[in-house]
């Protein structure tokens, strides 16, 4: 049985890994070809993750890069199609919502190869995100679709989607975090940022909706400059966020100080920091998920969400790209308020063995 697993972006990475090292402890039932596109392409994006989750080189890379989305998309299918064309595999597997999964889904389903979508059924509502355009497409067109909690099952059951394909198997990005969580323990990294561990705000931004307009963006600058003026804040920053705040001519942000700005991180510096951080704020998804097992607080700067169990059983709260009210629930916090939550069900380190034992019982 030959499947592609597919990797693009920085979150493809660490929900891969788990299956990929699934799929090799069968490797006299599975021949596993990982593919790359190449979408996230440089050290800090992509070569540190196969290194730190033990990933092997790529056996196709694509080397689609940057792109609008039309062409980032076209780019991919194209590349994708060629490379497989003479030697097709019986299964294409991808994960998330991101355009590399939409693309080679797409390039999968015209060629009749079976898809499997790792994080089916989730669902922010919100079409204006390139990623549910990304996520309800790919979600149509797959054989297998692997959710993470019981409300994407119910998404998709709401959308038509036949029963039998649906598979609540739990959360691969948290086997990741599960797997190398005690690997991470001894990592200087708070050492080399100056800060204490317990007594920081971590904080990511990088989503188009809060980036890409400079009032919101402007907005979201100043109330962290006002946080910074409490605790300090480290800010390890995306490329897109780096590059819209050269356009918007908002360098002054970056000397404020007590503020670590940084290039993106690792993932092992990465989870050190948000495991031992006071509160993480932040627009992405992977990070609402991974602060919800650790149990640190997390203030998700979006109107919605489409990973709601964090909010309902988890430790995250949404409270959009409003300074006034980042501000309050952040000093709140910081004040003492306790958030407690639990861990949702099926979050245990095991969602990838889940994964590859029904596609043993299904591929014949
Ligand atoms: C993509 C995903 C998003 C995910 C995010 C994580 C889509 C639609 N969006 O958004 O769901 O949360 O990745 O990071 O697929 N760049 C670099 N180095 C790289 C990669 C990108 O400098 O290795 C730059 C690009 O040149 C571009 C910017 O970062 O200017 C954005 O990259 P892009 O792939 O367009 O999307 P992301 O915003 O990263």
């Amino acid at each position: 049985m030959k499947i592609d697993l597919i990797v693009g972006a920085r979150p493809n990475y660490m929900k891969a890994a788990p299956i990929y090292r699934e799929l090799m402890k069968y490797s006299d039932k599975f021949e596993c070809r990982l593919v790359h596109t190449g979408q996230h392409y440089d050290e800090k994006m992509s070569d540190i993750f196969f290194r730190e989750l033990e990933l092997p080189k790529p056996h196709i890379y694509l080397g689609v890069g940057s792109g609008r989305h039309g062409e980032q998309t076209g780019k991919i299918m194209i590349a994708y199609e060629k490379a497989i064309f003479d030697n097709k595999p019986d299964l294409v597997l991808v994960a998330g919502d991101v355009n590399s999964t939409t693309a080679c889904s797409l390039v999968a389903v015209k060629l009749h190869i079976k898809v499997g979508h790792i994080e089916g059924g989730l669902r922010s509502r919100d079409w204006n995100m390139p990623e549910e355009v990304n996520r309800i497409v790919t979600d149509n067109i797959s054989d297998y679709l692997f959710t993470t909690c019981r409300d994407a099952d119910e998404n998709l059951l709401k959308e038509g989607i036949a029963k039998e394909k649906i598979h609540f198997v739990g959360n691969t990005m948290i086997d990741s975090l599960y797997y190398y969580l005690p690997k991470v323990d001894k990592r200087p990294i708070h050492a080399q940022l100056g800060v204490e561990r317990g007594n920081y705000v971590l904080i990511t931004l990088h989503r188009p909706s809060n980036v890409d307009q400079d009032e919101i963006f402007k907005g979201l600058f100043d109330t962290i400059e006002k946080i910074q003026e409490r605790i300090s804040v480290v800010f390890p920053m995306h490329p897109r966020t780096r590059k819209m705040l050269d356009e918007f001519g908002m360098g002054k942000y970056l000397k404020l100080p007590n503020i670590k700005i940084t290039e993106p991180l690792g993932y092992h510096d990465f989870m050190k920091l948000q495991k031992d951080a006071k509160l993480v704020l932040t627009d992405s998804g992977g990070l609402q998920e991974e602060t919800t097992v650790l149990g640190v607080p997390c203030l998700t700067l979006r109107k919605n969400t489409e990973r709601p169990v964090t909010v309902w059983i988890g430790t995250n709260e949404l409270v959009g790209p409003y300074p006034d009210k980042i501000l309050e629930r952040t000093l709140a916090i910081l004040d003492g308020e306790q958030i407690k939550g639990k861990i949702p069900e099926y979050w245990d380190g095991h969602a990838a063995e889940r994964i590859v034992g029904i596609l043993s019982h299904e591929l014949h």
